[in-house]
């Protein structure tokens, strides 16, 4: 994924001085040349279905790698994988393709917890009083595995049916434990990983249609009730015969106006050429369009590994060549596949360096102070990764604004994103050491 995590060397006189001179190539006209780090320069992350059996494949994992900043499992968080048998868990997938995302800084979207689809048959046999303490433990089983470690998660998944009732889909759930799963699941999913976002997330609910309004009501209900939901996912599997909704902003814009994130979380749009290409533009130019659209997740990174391949329809073809939707996707996203090419209107790149030192030391806590310093063209915004080892944590930011996967924590401007050519910005942190005195490792200067 990009923002690569290094190791960065200390100084011997252990002032713990580092370096990250590390840049994200843009240009002046236009912000970056992978999807992660152009959808960072819009304040959003671009990510992707992963599944763990592909992670050794060189190709697949390059490109992964170099494109996206955010990894949903595919398949390998689903109840079928992840409790087979009441009570006994098996993560070994799932942490494959956590730990991957993780160590190179990108997030991980959890997917998913109550879903009527992948569930072992065991869960479908029990009693009422049963069913609700399986999927409680189920939730807790999964979310304190991973506590900490994730961005969003599905704690509810495509629970309404389709068509025009806005009745709710018939499940082991639904029908045994009545519409109070729902609010149940998600209060349950708050205790056990407070940081996490807790997302509804569903298809056919991209446009204004009885099933979105369904899920508007429910998610406006909670909001008035306090019932914990923070984002709703619109899973965007488009084709000829569900192309994207001419009103599909508006639908964004309505959730959001509710005080949810709204976030595209399984897009594919089958097709090839110019038609995929401007459906997908629609998509990007949507959600950059609402300012709680806080990030969009395709759903895989090759066509040959597509859940429905026959159709074509992500950004990377079988040899991982990038095609005309990832094109048009990129340009839509303000960034350019080929920024020394025909048609650049010249200048410099615009990048940024940022320099670590530790500002004060003592025996419970260090500070430190990461100085931006812009390339030779003016930047308008940038972004900074701070990776505190385990078991130190991050008690206080200033001068930047922070976001944290994990260990992780990104940094954005306060007041601080404009800088001339060559000049510098800092920001600062103090860590509560925990018993180690490690240094943090910083890098991931993204420029726009
Ligand atoms: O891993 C086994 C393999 O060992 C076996 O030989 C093969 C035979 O069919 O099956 C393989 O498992 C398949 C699995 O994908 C991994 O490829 C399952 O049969 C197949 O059912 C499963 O399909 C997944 C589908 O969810 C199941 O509902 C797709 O990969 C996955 O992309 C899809 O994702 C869903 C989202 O979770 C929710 N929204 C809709 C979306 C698309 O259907």
């Amino acid at each position: 994924m990009t923002m690569p995590l290094r190791r960065l060397p200390r100084t011997a006189a252990a002032t713990l001085v580092t370096l990250a001179a590390l840049t994200t190539a843009a240009h002046s006209a236009v912000a970056a040349d992978t999807l992660g780090s152009a959808a960072a320069g819009q304040g959003r992350y671009f990510g992707t279905a992963v599944a763990a059996n592909h992670l050794g494949e060189a190709d697949y994992t390059a490109t992964l790698d170099r494109e996206f900043t955010s990894a949903t499992p595919e398949n390998e968080m689903k109840w079928d994988a992840t409790e087979p048998g009441r009570g006994t868990f098996t993560f070994g997938a799932a942490d494959r393709v956590v730990d991957h995302a993780r160590s190179r800084g990108a997030d991980v979207r959890g997917h998913t917890l109550v879903w009527h689809s992948q569930l072992p048959s065991w869960v479908g046999a029990l009693g009422a009083p049963d069913l609700r303490a399986a999927m409680n433990t189920h939730i807790n089983g999964l979310m304190g595995h991973y506590k900490g470690q994730i961005h969003s998660w599905d704690v509810v998944n495509e629970a309404f049916q389709d068509g025009g009732s806005g009745a709710r889909r018939s499940s082991p759930f639904q029908d045994r434990l009545g519409d109070g799963f729902i609010e149940e699941a998600f209060r349950t999913a708050r205790a056990a990983d407070p940081a996490a976002k807790l997302c509804y997330n569903d298809y056919n609910t991209d446009g204004v249609n009885a099933k979105s309004n369904a899920v508007h009501a429910m998610v406006k209900d909670f909001k008035s009730r306090g019932v914990p939901i923070d984002c709703v996912g619109f899973q965007s599997h488009f084709n000829s015969a569900s192309p994207v909704p001419a009103d599909y902003r508006q639908n964004l814009q309505r959730f959001a106006d509710l005080g949810v994130d709204v976030q595209i979380t399984e897009l594919d749009i089958e097709g090839s050429g110019s038609a995929q290409a401007a459906a997908y533009t629609r998509v990007v130019e949507a959600c950059l369009a609402v300012a709680r659209c806080t990030g969009i997740t395709v759903w895989g990174v090759t066509d040959k590994y597509s859940w429905r391949s026959g159709g074509t329809p992500l950004l990377f073809d079988g040899d991982y060549r990038k095609k005309p939707a990832y094109d048009a996707v990129l340009a839509a996203l303000g960034g350019s596949g080929d920024p020394d090419g025909p048609g650049d209107p010249g200048g410099p790149a615009v990048t940024c360096t940022a320099a670590y030192t530790r500002t004060a030391d003592w025996s419970s806590g260090y500070n430190g102070q990461v100085t931006i310093t812009a390339g030779a063209a003016p930047v308008s915004s940038w972004t900074a990764t701070v990776t505190v080892p385990a078991p130190q944590s991050v008690s206080s930011v200033w001068n930047g604004t922070p976001s944290r996967a994990g260990d992780v924590m990104t940094v954005r401007p306060s007041w601080n994103g404009t800088l001339a050519a060559g000049t510098s910005t800092t920001f600062g942190f103090t860590v509560v050491k925990n018993g180690s005195s490690a240094a943090p490792t910083v890098g991931g200067c993204t420029a726009s």
